[in-house]
Protein backbone atom coordinates (compact mmCIF):
# COMPACT_ATOMS: atom_id res chain seq x y z
CA UNK A 1 0.00 0.00 0.00
CA UNK A 2 2.77 2.19 0.73
CA UNK A 3 4.25 1.90 -2.70
CA UNK A 4 0.83 3.22 -4.11
CA UNK A 5 0.30 5.81 -2.07
CA UNK A 6 4.03 7.21 -2.55
CA UNK A 7 3.07 6.61 -6.52
CA UNK A 8 -0.11 8.94 -6.64
CA UNK A 9 1.75 12.45 -7.21
CA UNK A 10 3.54 10.73 -9.96
CA UNK A 11 -0.28 10.32 -11.68
CA UNK A 12 -1.36 12.33 -14.28
CA UNK A 13 -4.62 14.34 -12.96
CA UNK A 14 -7.75 14.36 -14.99
CA UNK A 15 -7.21 18.07 -16.11
CA UNK A 16 -3.53 17.81 -16.95
CA UNK A 17 -4.64 14.48 -19.13
CA UNK A 18 -7.28 16.52 -20.92
CA UNK A 19 -5.14 19.73 -21.48
CA UNK A 20 -7.03 21.76 -18.87
CA UNK A 21 -5.52 24.59 -17.91
CA UNK A 22 -7.20 26.81 -15.00
CA UNK A 23 -4.65 29.66 -15.26
CA UNK A 24 -6.65 32.97 -14.50
CA UNK A 25 -6.78 34.71 -17.22
CA UNK A 26 -7.87 32.09 -19.85
CA UNK A 27 -9.39 28.24 -19.67
CA UNK A 28 -8.14 26.32 -22.86
CA UNK A 29 -9.51 23.29 -23.71
CA UNK A 30 -8.09 21.23 -25.89
CA UNK A 31 -10.54 19.37 -28.03
CA UNK A 32 -9.84 15.63 -28.29
CA UNK A 33 -10.33 13.09 -30.48
CA UNK A 34 -11.80 9.22 -30.23
CA UNK A 35 -9.44 7.35 -32.47
CA UNK A 36 -10.07 4.35 -34.35
CA UNK A 37 -9.04 0.74 -32.52
CA UNK A 38 -7.24 -1.32 -35.08
CA UNK A 39 -8.29 -5.10 -34.71
CA UNK A 40 -6.33 -8.26 -34.81
CA UNK A 41 -4.73 -9.23 -37.94
CA UNK A 42 -3.66 -5.66 -38.47
CA UNK A 43 -0.18 -5.54 -39.02
CA UNK A 44 0.32 -2.59 -36.32
CA UNK A 45 -0.45 -4.76 -34.02
CA UNK A 46 1.91 -7.46 -34.62
CA UNK A 47 5.15 -5.17 -34.55
CA UNK A 48 7.31 -4.36 -31.52
CA UNK A 49 6.66 -0.83 -30.77
CA UNK A 50 9.22 1.93 -30.96
CA UNK A 51 10.35 3.67 -27.03
CA UNK A 52 8.79 7.45 -26.89
CA UNK A 53 12.23 9.74 -26.93
CA UNK A 54 10.53 12.48 -25.17
CA UNK A 55 7.67 11.21 -23.12
CA UNK A 56 7.13 15.31 -21.99
CA UNK A 57 6.45 15.81 -25.47
CA UNK A 58 3.10 17.85 -26.26
CA UNK A 59 2.14 15.39 -29.00
CA UNK A 60 2.55 12.30 -26.64
CA UNK A 61 0.46 14.40 -23.89
CA UNK A 62 -2.00 14.82 -26.98
CA UNK A 63 -1.62 11.22 -27.90
CA UNK A 64 -2.68 10.17 -24.45
CA UNK A 65 -5.42 11.81 -24.08
CA UNK A 66 -6.63 10.72 -27.50
CA UNK A 67 -5.90 7.35 -25.87
CA UNK A 68 -7.90 7.78 -23.37
CA UNK A 69 -11.12 9.19 -24.22
CA UNK A 70 -10.84 6.08 -26.88
CA UNK A 71 -10.69 3.70 -24.17
CA UNK A 72 -13.68 5.62 -21.93
CA UNK A 73 -15.86 5.57 -25.36
CA UNK A 74 -15.37 2.14 -26.10
CA UNK A 75 -15.52 1.24 -23.09
CA UNK A 76 -12.35 -0.37 -22.00
CA UNK A 77 -9.94 -0.73 -19.05
CA UNK A 78 -7.10 -0.45 -20.70
CA UNK A 79 -5.85 0.31 -24.28
CA UNK A 80 -1.96 0.23 -25.99
CA UNK A 81 -0.53 2.81 -28.82
CA UNK A 82 -0.59 0.05 -31.16
CA UNK A 83 -4.13 -0.22 -31.27
CA UNK A 84 -4.99 2.90 -31.88
CA UNK A 85 -2.41 2.77 -35.06
CA UNK A 86 0.99 4.18 -33.75
CA UNK A 87 3.50 1.94 -32.97
CA UNK A 88 4.82 3.57 -29.97
CA UNK A 89 5.76 2.06 -26.11
CA UNK A 90 2.59 3.57 -24.55
CA UNK A 91 -0.28 2.53 -22.52
CA UNK A 92 -3.40 3.88 -20.63
CA UNK A 93 -5.35 2.03 -18.08
CA UNK A 94 -7.10 2.36 -15.06
CA UNK A 95 -8.56 -0.59 -12.30
CA UNK A 96 -11.76 0.26 -10.61
CA UNK A 97 -12.89 -0.89 -7.56
CA UNK A 98 -15.27 -3.38 -8.68
CA UNK A 99 -12.54 -5.18 -10.49
CA UNK A 100 -10.74 -5.80 -7.45
CA UNK A 101 -9.84 -8.89 -5.24
CA UNK A 102 -8.89 -9.62 -1.85
CA UNK A 103 -5.16 -8.94 -1.94
CA UNK A 104 -3.62 -5.84 -1.06
CA UNK A 105 -1.86 -5.09 -3.87
CA UNK A 106 -5.10 -6.06 -6.39
CA UNK A 107 -6.12 -2.56 -5.71
CA UNK A 108 -8.17 -0.11 -7.68
CA UNK A 109 -5.52 1.97 -10.35
CA UNK A 110 -6.70 5.79 -11.12
CA UNK A 111 -5.98 6.12 -14.45
CA UNK A 112 -2.58 6.24 -15.41
CA UNK A 113 -0.57 6.78 -18.36
CA UNK A 114 2.63 4.82 -18.24
CA UNK A 115 5.51 5.57 -21.03
CA UNK A 116 8.35 2.77 -22.03
CA UNK A 117 6.90 0.39 -19.46
CA UNK A 118 9.31 -2.18 -18.02
CA UNK A 119 7.45 -5.46 -15.98
CA UNK A 120 9.34 -7.51 -13.70
CA UNK A 121 7.58 -10.71 -12.87
CA UNK A 122 7.35 -11.64 -8.61
CA UNK A 123 7.42 -14.88 -7.22
CA UNK A 124 6.23 -18.08 -9.33
CA UNK A 125 2.72 -17.78 -8.35
CA UNK A 126 0.20 -17.77 -11.70
CA UNK A 127 -3.74 -17.14 -12.27
CA UNK A 128 -5.79 -18.19 -14.82
CA UNK A 129 -9.01 -15.30 -15.62
CA UNK A 130 -11.17 -14.34 -18.76
CA UNK A 131 -9.18 -11.70 -20.49
CA UNK A 132 -10.97 -9.61 -23.50
CA UNK A 133 -9.50 -6.83 -25.79
CA UNK A 134 -10.82 -3.63 -27.96
CA UNK A 135 -8.89 -5.27 -31.03
CA UNK A 136 -10.69 -8.84 -30.61
CA UNK A 137 -14.56 -7.31 -30.27
CA UNK A 138 -16.55 -9.59 -28.98
CA UNK A 139 -14.27 -12.42 -28.09
CA UNK A 140 -13.29 -13.81 -24.60
CA UNK A 141 -10.28 -16.24 -23.26
CA UNK A 142 -8.54 -17.76 -20.31
CA UNK A 143 -5.66 -16.13 -19.96
CA UNK A 144 -2.73 -17.59 -17.73
CA UNK A 145 -0.50 -14.97 -16.43
CA UNK A 146 1.85 -14.44 -13.36
CA UNK A 147 0.49 -13.17 -10.56
CA UNK A 148 2.01 -10.53 -9.25
CA UNK A 149 4.70 -7.79 -11.24
CA UNK A 150 6.80 -4.63 -10.43
CA UNK A 151 6.45 -2.14 -12.90
CA UNK A 152 8.08 0.96 -13.58
CA UNK A 153 7.18 3.70 -16.37
CA UNK A 154 7.71 7.77 -17.13
CA UNK A 155 4.47 9.73 -17.61
CA UNK A 156 3.73 12.58 -19.71
CA UNK A 157 4.87 14.91 -16.96
CA UNK A 158 8.74 13.45 -16.89
CA UNK A 159 7.80 11.05 -13.36
CA UNK A 160 9.07 8.07 -12.83
CA UNK A 161 5.91 5.40 -11.60
CA UNK A 162 7.33 2.35 -9.95
CA UNK A 163 4.42 -0.13 -8.38
CA UNK A 164 4.09 -3.70 -7.10
CA UNK A 165 1.07 -4.90 -8.66
CA UNK A 166 -0.85 -8.24 -8.19
CA UNK A 167 -4.59 -10.17 -9.69
CA UNK A 168 -6.43 -8.16 -11.88
CA UNK A 169 -3.92 -4.66 -11.81
CA UNK A 170 -0.84 -6.97 -12.56
CA UNK A 171 -3.01 -8.83 -15.41
CA UNK A 172 -4.28 -5.65 -17.13
CA UNK A 173 -0.57 -3.94 -16.99
CA UNK A 174 0.72 -7.38 -18.52
CA UNK A 175 -1.92 -7.41 -21.51
CA UNK A 176 -1.56 -3.43 -22.46
CA UNK A 177 2.58 -4.23 -22.50
CA UNK A 178 2.26 -7.70 -24.58
CA UNK A 179 0.41 -4.89 -26.96
CA UNK A 180 3.75 -3.48 -27.65
CA UNK A 181 5.66 -6.51 -28.22
CA UNK A 182 2.95 -7.20 -31.04
CA UNK A 183 1.52 -9.92 -28.59
CA UNK A 184 -2.57 -10.63 -28.46
CA UNK A 185 -4.37 -12.16 -25.36
CA UNK A 186 -4.77 -15.80 -27.82
CA UNK A 187 -1.49 -16.38 -28.25
CA UNK A 188 -0.72 -16.92 -24.55
CA UNK A 189 -3.99 -19.29 -24.65
CA UNK A 190 -2.17 -23.30 -24.00
CA UNK A 191 -6.09 -24.14 -24.00
CA UNK A 192 -8.22 -22.89 -26.97
CA UNK A 193 -11.54 -24.38 -25.82
CA UNK A 194 -11.64 -21.33 -23.53
CA UNK A 195 -11.41 -18.99 -26.49
CA UNK A 196 -14.88 -17.89 -27.22
CA UNK A 197 -17.90 -15.12 -27.98
CA UNK A 198 -19.01 -13.48 -25.27
CA UNK A 199 -22.69 -13.72 -25.94
CA UNK A 200 -22.11 -17.43 -25.95
CA UNK A 201 -20.33 -17.30 -22.73
CA UNK A 202 -23.14 -15.50 -21.28
CA UNK A 203 -25.73 -17.71 -22.70
CA UNK A 204 -24.27 -20.70 -21.28
CA UNK A 205 -23.64 -19.31 -17.76
CA UNK A 206 -27.34 -18.19 -17.97
CA UNK A 207 -28.62 -21.94 -18.77
CA UNK A 208 -26.15 -23.06 -16.22
CA UNK A 209 -27.70 -20.97 -13.60
CA UNK A 210 -31.32 -21.87 -15.20
CA UNK A 211 -30.96 -25.86 -14.68
CA UNK A 212 -29.63 -24.94 -10.95
CA UNK A 213 -32.82 -23.15 -10.25
CA UNK A 214 -34.39 -25.66 -11.34
CA UNK A 215 -32.88 -28.25 -9.33
CA UNK A 216 -33.86 -26.53 -6.43
NI1 LIG B 1 -5.88 -5.59 -25.61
Amino acid sequence: MGTKIACFPSLIPFAAIFGIGLGAACIHIQSMSILKIAKMGHPVLQMNAEPVADPTAPEVRRLAADMVETMMDAPGTGLAAPQVHVPLRIVVFFVSAERTGEDADDTAVPLTVLINPEIEVIGDEYEEAWEGCLSLPGLTGAVERPYRIRYCGVTPNGEIIEREAAGFHARVVQHECDHLDGVLYPMRMDDLSKFAFVEEIVKAHDADEDQAAEAN
